[in-house]
């Protein structure tokens, strides 16, 4: 299996796009854009995300507390994703509005929703860590459209769009000739 025939497949799976926050060592806001962020078990409340290994933004949160805050991201923070995707992680925060409620994990302003929790368990899966989180709070932002990854791509999640029909095209033959070469 070649890896760029196997990073075209899973583009096929659409993500949301969340940032996980926490706090430094030194009380510094830090943050990165997770796409693997998923919900694990209900009760009780579970939460996992999977981080590539030797992530220096991953190890200053986890150096600084357990306690991390999953940003799910609005259709409108299109921005946000190179903010919290690319570039030195210690001055993300430096033009992003956000909200610290007791002191713990930054709540970046307008997301969708922030999930709080605390790391139970980390473990080595191959080229990444698997994080798995108790959830201790939640709450809901003011836009309850989210914003999505899929080919490749973001994408605005709206209950009327369709895929435009020449993208998809286009997508499918490019795949075709990988999976085919
Ligand atoms: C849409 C999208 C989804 C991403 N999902 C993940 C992910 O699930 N796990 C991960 O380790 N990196 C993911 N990344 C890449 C990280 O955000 C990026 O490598 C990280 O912010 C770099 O910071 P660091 O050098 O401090 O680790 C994603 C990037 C984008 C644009």
């Amino acid at each position: 299996m070649d890896q760029t025939s196997y990073r075209r497949v899973m583009a096929l799976w659409p993500t949301g796009v969340s940032v996980v926050t926490g706090i430094g060592p030194a009380q510094n806001p830090l943050g990165m854009v997770i796409g693997s962020f998923c919900s694990v078990s209900l009760a009780p409340p579970l939460i996992a995300f999977f981080v590539k290994k030797g992530s220096t933004t991953w190890e200053e949160i986890r150096a600084g507390s357990a306690q991390f805050c999953v940003n799910i991201l609005s259709r409108d923070q299109v921005e946000l994703c190179s903010v919290f995707s690319t570039g030195d992680p210690n001055r993300r925060f430096d033009s992003v509005d956000y909200d610290r409620p007791c002191d713990g994990p930054p709540q970046i302003a307008k997301c969708c929703a922030w999930i709080e929790a605390t790391t139970e368990t980390e473990q080595e899966l191959g080229d990444h860590l698997m994080i798995l989180g108790r959830v201790s709070a939640m709450r809901t932002g003011p836009n309850s459209l989210p914003l999505a990854f899929a080919h490749g791509r973001l994408c605005k999640v709206d209950p009327l769009a369709q895929i435009r029909e020449d993208h998809f095209l286009e997508w499918e033959k490019s795949l075709n000739a990988v999976l085919l070469a």
